[in-house]
């Protein structure tokens, strides 16, 4: 059980921004799904240009992934460019350094456009050697950082306890900001464009026919469109084209007080996999806040976020003994593609519905750069990075990748085989949720804090993986393609829409 005993919370604010449902059948240009930071990106791009867009969200406003984000900007591929070129090879690595440069000058113009007040400012971005981690990894990424041509400077160290003369390299001129803000400046700025927007209105189909898109909610209502964006995180459109060639990750971060001034504001890697990324955020009064993430595990092989909290605090506290108490504590999600770009562009097989999603732990700038590629595709029919992100690739270096993320769908239908985690009900404990065995069948049971049960279908809606017990997220989670669902069954985050089926009897 996560500190609050409900779901966790970043520090974030919540997006100042509100929207009806949708509840009456509508027409539009464009439609984009998802309100976060790809959906709003390419709705303010398309909206500025004139068009007419509806943005629908199957909650509030800029309530998924972008507020669990630590946010930070960079062109810097935290996969690292070798590996980055060896996969992909020069010019798309190139292209990729350099759309996700040109979504950071995006960002900071459209802040200086709409005088949005989001914590935006450039700062030096360190990748610094980690013990344990292979040393040729420093000078490799600085020839490589040449090659993609971005801007990266041997450095004496980090301002940590240990690393002070650890191999370093600077990246200058990277960024950070305040998602949340962000997301209520564009949100409000696409409103003021003409935009129209549609918060807890589920959507259930997107289907194009004779050069128009008909997006259908879970409340029988349609949105007619000439396109339409899907930008939910993972796609709902999708169930095995893109979902195939990525995975989601589960990841964590904790902020803690920090003494204004005694760290030098910037973003801090280390090199190991899973890297620790750490930043600092403007604080009321006279203290910051320095906010640590990592730990990161492929979603549903480990229930023990807790422990990886801890284990995370403790690496903070040693490098920076000075750290004041800690604020709060999270986890989100991440979509790894399998050659380490995200997909965006037109879905596999459509002409007229768009795709982003494969985020590689860079939502931000992901998101960002959704907006110019498919604000350009839409507008102009191309875009110079289409085949950086192309979604219909086919990763064919990266066939090791696949076969060993596609080996979680495998796994998880041999599951059903398996006994329950618990052999009766009758052990499953308040707070608590485990997969049990009915019979032919395998249940996912919950008992809340007052001790009442909650049965459902252990089948997840999307393509009926097993789904597994969080218990810091309080939630269960879909190993295959990063389906989230709360105790009670309800869908939380795509590419499921539909609750958990009612638990055979
Ligand atoms: Fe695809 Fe669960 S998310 S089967």
């Amino acid at each position: 059980m996560n500190v609050s005993g409900e779901r966790s919370k970043a520090i974030w604010s919540a997006v100042d921004f509100s929207a009806p449902m949708l509840e009456t059948k509508i027409t539009t240009e464009v439609a984009v799904i998802g309100s976060g930071i790809a959906g709003l990106s390419v709705a303010y791009e398309l909206a500025k240009a004139g068009k007419n867009v509806v943005v629908v969200d199957r909650g509030p406003i800029g309530g998924g992934m972008t507020a669990r984000t630590t946010a930070h900007l960079s062109s810097y591929c935290d996969d690292g460019f070798r590996e980055l070129i060896d996969m992909r090879g020069l010019d798309i690595a190139r292209g990729w350094q350099e759309s996700q440069a040109a979504a950071i000058a995006r960002i900071e113009a459209n802040v200086q456009a709409l005088a949005a007040d989001c914590d935006f400012r450039r700062l030096d971005a360190f990748l610094f050697l980690a013990q344990g981690s292979d040393p040729a990894i420093i000078d490799r990424e600085l020839v490589a950082s040449a090659q993609v041509g971005m801007i990266a400077l041997r450095h004496g160290g980090v301002p940590f306890a240990g690393y002070e003369t650890a191999p370093t390299l600077q990246f200058p001129q990277q960024a950070t900001f305040h998602p949340t803000k962000y997301l209520s400046a564009l949100a409000k700025a696409i409103r003021n464009a003409g935009g129209r927007f549609f918060a807890n209105s589920i959507v259930v189909s997107v289907e194009e026919k004779n050069k128009l898109v008909t997006i259908k909610t879970a409340n029988g209502e349609e949105i007619e469109a000439s396109a339409a964006v899907v930008a939910t995180n993972a796609p709902i459109t999708d169930r095995i084209a893109i979902s195939s060639k990525q995975a989601p990750y589960r990841t964590y971060a904790v902020a803690f007080e920090i003494a204004r001034g005694s760290l030098p504001d910037a973003l801090y890697w280390d090199t190991l996999d899973p890297y620790h990324y750490v930043r600092l955020q403007r604080g009321e009064a006279e203290s910051d806040m320095l906010i640590v993430g990592g730990e990161d595990h492929k979603t549903g092989e480990a229930n023990d976020g807790q422990t990886r909290i801890l284990s995370l605090s403790r690496w903070m506290r040693e490098l920076f003994p000075a750290l004041g108490q800690e604020i709060a504590r999270w986890s989100g999600q991440v979509l790894e593609p399998v050659d380490y770009v995200g997909f965006i562009g037109r879905n596999p097989g459509d002409d007229h519905i768009y795709v982003a999603t494969g985020d590689s732990g860079q939502g931000m700038t992901h998101g960002a750069a959704a907006g110019l590629v498919i604000s350009d595709l839409i507008l102009k029919g191309d875009s110079p990075w289409r085949q950086v992100y192309d979604p219909s690739r086919k990763p064919v270096k990266a066939l090791g990748e696949f076969v060993k993320e596609n080996a979680t769908a495998v796994k998880s239908f041999v599951e059903y085989l398996a006994p329950g985690e618990l052999s009766s009900l009758d052990e499953l404990k308040a707070g608590e949720g485990a997969i049990v065995r009915d019979g032919f069948y395998k249940i996912a049971a919950y008992r809340d804090e007052t001790g009442a049960l909650m049965k459902r279908s252990a089948a997840c809606t999307h393509v009926g993986c097993h789904v597994r017990w969080n218990s810091f997220e309080r939630c269960w989670d879909c190993p295959c393609h990063g389906s989230q669902f709360a105790p009670d069954g309800e869908a939380l985050n795509a590419p499921a829409f539909s609750a958990l089926g009612e638990a055979e009897n």
